[in-house]
């Protein structure tokens, strides 16, 4: 196969910017944070610190605290709020990947035993729980009164595009509508309110704070188009998860759909009896896998995920120049070359 995607990621590769320079200017912030998730999980109870401090000790990318703290300070915010409120969201994300490991049985994650292999699916959903609730405890001292509202809605966004993702499990007829609707949903929100956070702590106006929600969504939807190319095309190793995972457990991805509405009618029926069994072993994985990278279903995959890409760069230019801007013009390349 023309492996596209390959050839892309190597003509591409000099300008794609680095975490590093992501997170130049907000180096310091991006510490604060940590120390701030150090004092959310201290507790007087033994399982709950012993797990915390597991969880949060193999920091992930931390990319939507960067988020909210740049679009703070496109507006110039000096106060102390955009630390914890970037603690806040990213503690969400954490309580929601620990119910998600479950939800799709995943054993590893960044490298390591997931939470629920180690302890077992009862404490890991109740930590979840405890995390979720206790950032909803501390945005009630935020001044602004709508941060709790953004906090809630985006919860139940996600829970919903989990709860629908995990409804459509095995079913071959999801289009690419329901996909992105799903996506947007259980993803593309958290990144859309952590950037209309960091702009309402800036006060930005109406308009502004509006086209940050609508970089964040963008943001966030080459963000999880990725996740889920990756799932077909990542190194394990270099993901710290196992790659097919989507597939195992049923999830219908972008290069499914592609595959399943493009591909001959011989490769469809084929994958419809192979899905049909929901149970596939490595040979009919491999099956799968090797149909899916011959009929440009990963191209396509990574140019939906570029559309969204440039979009949101497009959105960032009707804002004003600073470096805070430039900063954030550099998150939809990083995130749409990111290999893990
Ligand atoms: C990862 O997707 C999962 C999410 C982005 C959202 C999960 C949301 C919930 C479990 C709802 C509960 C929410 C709260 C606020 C407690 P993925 O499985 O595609 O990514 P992965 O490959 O990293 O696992
Ligand atoms: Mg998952």
């Amino acid at each position: 196969m023309k492996d596209l995607v390959k050839q892309l990621d190597k003509s591409q590769v000099k300008r794609i910017p680095g975490i590093r320079n992501l997170y130049r200017d907000i180096q310091k912030d991006l510490d604060a944070v940590e120390e701030e998730l150090k004092e959310y999980i201290k507790s007087p109870n033994k399982i709950i610190a012993e797990i915390s401090s597991y969880l949060f000790k193999n920091a992930g990318k931390r990319i939507r605290p960067a988020l909210l703290i740049l679009c703070s300070k496109l507006y110039g915010y000096t106060g102390d709020e955009h630390i914890i409120l970037s603690s806040l969201v990213e503690t969400i994300h954490t309580a929601s990947l620990l119910h998600d490991d479950i939800i799709d049985n995943s054993q590893t994650r960044r490298g390591r035993e997931s939470v629920h292999t180690k302890w077992g699916p009862n404490i890991t959903v109740l930590l979840g729980d405890y995390l979720y609730i206790k950032t909803i405890g501390y945005s009630l001292q935020s001044r602004h009164k709508q941060i709790v509202q953004i906090l809630t809605d985006v919860s139940s966004k996600m829970i919903e595009g989990e709860l629908n993702e995990y409804y459509v499990s095995w079913n071959l007829d999801i289009d690419e509508h329901n996909y992105l609707d799903i996506i947007n949903k259980k993803t593309a929100s958290l990144f859309s309110a952590s950037c209309q956070l960091g702009g309402i702590l800036g006060n930005a106006k109406n308009k502004e704070e509006k086209i940050l929600t609508d970089f964040g969504t963008n943001l966030g939807m080459t963000f999880q188009i990725i996740d889920d190319l990756l799932d077909y095309t990542g190194d394990e190793n270099t993901m710290g998860k196992p790659i097919l995972s989507d597939l195992r457990e049923g999830r219908i991805t972008l290069p499914l759909i592609y595959t399943l509405q493009n591909d001959g009618r011989e490769n469809r029926n084929r994958i419809l009896d192979l899905l049909k069994k929901k149970k596939l072993d490595k040979s009919s994985l491999d099956e799968i896998l090797y149909t899916v990278k011959s009929n440009g279903a990963l191209d396509y995959t990574f140019r939906k995920a570029e559309e969204f890409s440039v979009h949101s760069k497009e959105l960032l230019q009707h804002l004003g120049p600073s470096v805070h801007r430039d900063a954030l013009s550099l998150f939809p390349d990083y995130i749409l070359h990111r290999n893990k």
